[in-house]
């Protein structure tokens, strides 16, 4: 069995489809991954991963890499703050966010912050999704470690989280309160509409360009028009024109025409 034929059957037993992923990164984390477990071949490495339900969740760690933390890339949360989400919210009651690719939760919850504390009169619901069922009840749970809450000011701390006995760091459920968590794979499953933001980042860079333009479509398609497109900080959409997007600033894109 060689790589496209792993691939393909992880496809067909699993519905994980790594053919969108870039191909030479991909199978260097699987082959140090395989090297790791002392295995040489594919046929055998997809024996062991699908009667082994630890190996193939390590196995997906690996593949997907979930490093997350709050207020990512500081400065740029604090453009969504000032410049980006007051607009969104101008005249509304209500608006509905999706943190796609959420990973362990710190982005979700780094936005309802943003929400609870800037903007208490507007509703808001966030979807936070991630094709990781493991990260995303790490996530549900809402325990962080003291580096992961690093760009968290002392009275943003204080306000939302409640340092636990172990040492670690849980969100108060003030903000669990409008977020759902829920499995969803941005290659495969069906995307959600009407939404006025979307936040995508750090996990476009693991695609290839063709399967990033189809996402960006999606979410397009996905959000309403004059609604936005935040993405990862070293993610730069060049051809945002031609997926029905206007730049905003960097890292946002808003919608400006609906996709066919
Ligand atoms: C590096 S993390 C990014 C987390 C967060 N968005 C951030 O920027 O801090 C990448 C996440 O993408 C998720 N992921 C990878 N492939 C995916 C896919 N096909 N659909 C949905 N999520 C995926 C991984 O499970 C991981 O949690």
């Amino acid at each position: 069995m060689d790589f496209q034929e792993f691939r393909e059957a992880v496809y067909k037993k699993r519905g994980i489809n790594l053919s969108g992923y870039k191909e030479k990164q991909l199978k260097r984390r699987i082959e140090s991954f395989m090297n790791a477990s002392g295995v040489k071949d594919y046929k055998e490495f997809l024996n062991i991963l699908l009667n082994d339900k630890d190996k193939w969740e390590a196995f997906l760690d690996k593949v997907t890499i979930n490093v997350s933390e709050f207020f990512r890339n500081p400065d740029i949360f604090e453009k969504l703050e000032r410049d980006i989400l007051p607009k969104l919210v101008e005249g509304k009651r209500k608006i509905k966010i999706w943190s796609a690719a959420c990973s362990n939760g710190a982005e979700p919850y780094s936005i309802a912050i943003i929400m609870e504390e800037r903007f208490p009169g507007v509703q808001y619901k966030i979807t936070a999704t991630d094709i990781d069922e493991n990260i995303l009840n790490a996530a549900r749970k809402g325990l962080y470690e003291e580096r992961l809450i690093k760009n968290v000011s002392p009275q943003r701390l204080k306000r939302f989280f409640r340092k636990e006995p172990s040492g670690l760091y849980s969100v108060v459920p003030e903000l669990k309160r409008n977020i759902t968590f829920l499995k969803h794979d941005l290659l495969v499953d069906r995307y959600d509409t009407d939404y006025d933001l979307i936040v995508c980042r750090n996990v476009n860079i693991y695609f290839t360009k063709e399967t990033q333009d189809k996402i960006y479509r999606n979410m397009n398609r996905s959000l309403r028009v004059g609604g936005v497109l935040f993405v990862g900080a070293t993610e730069n959409i060049m051809n945002y024109r031609e997926l029905g997007f206007d730049k905003l600033y960097h890292w946002f894109y808003v919608k400006r025409e609906h996709l066919s």
